[in-house]
C-alpha cells in the first residue's frame, strides 16, 4: 500500500470529535506524509523581523527535513531561500542566527549575494551562467514585524490572516523588539500530540500550577472565559483604547486578546512584568495577552512587557523539537530592565511539564489498548479544531495527489 492510500484509509477511520487513529500519531508513513501534506504546504511563522536587524543577518532553520534560510539584504528586505547550494546542494548556513556580508558555501566556496544571486563560483569555465544559479526562493510574507514562510508553490490564502494580525499586533510595535532568549526542547512525542496539548488547557489546572497564576486556565471553547470576573471590564477597556480583542479565526489561524487573571499584567510566575521597558503603556500596561496561533506549528503570547513564541517542528514519528523565543523592547538592558532567568522561568517550567505530558501521551498511544477517545468540546475545543484542521488538510492533499 503506498503512503497516500494508507493515509486515506487512516483518515477515513477518524471518528468525529475523537482523537486520531493510532497510526496517524505513531507510523513512519504518517510522519513522511505530514511533512509533505502539512509542513510543506502551510504558512509557518519563521520568526520576528527584529531577529535580523542588519543587512547580512540571517536565520537558518529546519522545516521538517528541509533546511531554510532567511536573510536581510542590503536593500533592507528580508528574503527566504532553500538553504541548499546551487552547486551540489550543501547547506550554506548552520541552523541558528548569524551574520555575513555574503553567503559562502563551505564546500567549494560558491558565494551568493544577500539577495540570493550567485556572486562568484571559481573554476566553472566559460559558458557557465551565474544568473541561472541563484538560490531557490521561498514564499515569504511580512506582517506587523513577523515573518511567515510557505515552502509550497501554491500557498494557502494569506491576506485574511495578514490583515487581522496586523490590526491586532500593530499597536504593540513588534519592530521595537529584540530577541532576548531562546530555548530548544527535544520531546519524544509525535508533533501532533505536542500540538494538541498546546491547543488545550483541560490539563492546565493540574498540569501547570505556575501558569495558572496569571493565565486563565479555565478558558472554555474558543477563548470564552469563566471564573474571570474582569473579562467584561477588560473588553470595555480594550475598546476604549482601540485595541482589538474579540476572538478571530480562519481555517489555519486564530487570534484573540485575552484578559489575564485579576491583578496580572504579564504571563509570568507572579503575573507581574518581567521586563521594565514596556512595549506599550496603553491602559496602564494592562493589555492582557495577544494570543495568536497558526496551524500546524505555533502559538504566541504578547503581553505589555514581552513576547513569547512557541514553534513545534517534527523531526521523526516520535521526536519533535520545540523552539521557544522571548522578545523584549530593543532598548531594554539585560540585568537592568530584565533578568533572562525570570523572563524565561514560567515557560521553561510550563514547557517541561508539557513535554512530560506529551511523552506520556505518545507512550500510551503506542499501546495495543489505545482507541481514539472523545475530546471535551468545552475544554478542548481548540484541540478538536486542530485535529479537524489536520484531517481536512490531509484529506485535501490526498484528493489532490491521489
Ligand atoms: S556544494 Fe556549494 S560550492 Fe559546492
Ligand atoms: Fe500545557
Amino acid at each position: 500500500m503506498n503512503d497516500l492510500v494508507w493515509a486515506r484509509t487512516q483518515l477515513a477511520a477518524r471518528l468525529p470529535d475523537h482523537s486520531l487513529p493510532q497510526g496517524l500519531y505513531t507510523d513512519q508513513r504518517a510522519f513522511d506524509f505530514d511533512l509533505d501534506a502539512i509542513y510543506g504546504s502551510s504558512w509557518l511563522m519563521a520568526g520576528l523581523e527584529c531577529e535580523l536587524p542588519e543587512a547580512g543577518n540571517y536565520l537558518a532553520l529546519k522545516v521538517g527535513k528541509w533546511p531554510v534560510l532567511l536573510v536581510r539584504g542590503k536593500d533592507g528586505e528580508v528574503r527566504a531561500f532553500h538553504n541548499s547550494c546551487r552547486h551540489r546542494g550543501s547547506i550554506l548556513c548552520q541552523d541558528g542566527h548569524g551574520s555575513a556580508p555574503k553567503l559562502v558555501c563551505p564546500y567549494h566556496r560558491w558565494t551568493y549575494d544577500l539577495d540570493g544571486s550567485l556572486f562568484a563560483a571559481g573554476r566553472m569555465g566559460e559558458g557557465f551562467d551565474k544568473t541561472e544559479h541563484g538560490l531557490s526562493p521561498i514564499a515569504l510574507r511580512r506582517v506587523a514585524g513577523a515573518l511567515f514562510i510557505c515552502l509550497s508553490d501554491s500557498q494557502p490564502e494569506f491576506d485574511s490572516f495578514g490583515d487581522s494580525f496586523n490590526r491586532y499586533a500593530a499597536p504593540l510595535n513588534f519592530s521595537d523588539l529584540k530577541l532576548a532568549a531562546t530555548d530548544l526542547l527535544v520531546e519524544q512525542a509525535n508533533w501532533k500530540l505536542v500540538m494538541e496539548n498546546a491547543r488545550e488547557c483541560y490539563h492546565c489546572p493540574t498540569g501547570h500550577p505556575e501558569l495558572g497564576q496569571s493565565f486563565p486556565v479555565h478558558m472554555v471553547r474558543h477563548f470564552d472565559t469563566i471564573r474571570n470576573p474582569e473579562a467584561e471590564t477588560f473588553a470595555a477597556q480594550m475598546d476604549a483604547h482601540g485595541l482589538p480583542h474579540a476572538a478571530a479565526e480562519g481555517s489555519w489561524w486564530q487570534l484573540a486578546r485575552i484578559a489575564l487573571n485579576p491583578g496580572s499584567t504579564s504571563i509570568s510566575m507572579d503575573g507581574r512584568p518581567v521586563c521594565a521597558k514596556p512595549l506599550t503603556t496603553l491602559n496602564g500596561g494592562n493589555v492582557g495577552s495577544l494570543r495568536w496561533a497558526i496551524d500546524p506549528h505555533m502559538f504566541a503570547h504578547a503581553t505589555a512587557d514581552h513576547v513569547f513564541t512557541f514553534s513545534c517542528m517534527p523531526v521523526g514519528p516520535r521526536e519533535t523539537h520545540v523552539f521557544s523565543r522571548w522578545y523584549v523592547h530593543k532598548n531594554a538592558t539585560e540585568g537592568v530592565d530584565y533578568d533572562p532567568f525570570a523572563l524565561k522561568e514560567l515557560w521553561l517550567k510550563t514547557n517541561a511539564q508539557d513535554k512530560e505530558l506529551a511523552e506520556n501521551n505518545h507512550c500510551g498511544v503506542l499501546s495495543p489498548g489505545y482507541r481514539p477517545g472523545p475530546y471535551s468540546l468545552e475544554a478542548e475545543a481548540l484541540a478538536v479544531r486542530f485535529a479537524d484542521w489536520y484531517c481536512d488538510r490531509a484529506s485535501a492533499y490526498v484528493a489532490d495527489h491521489g
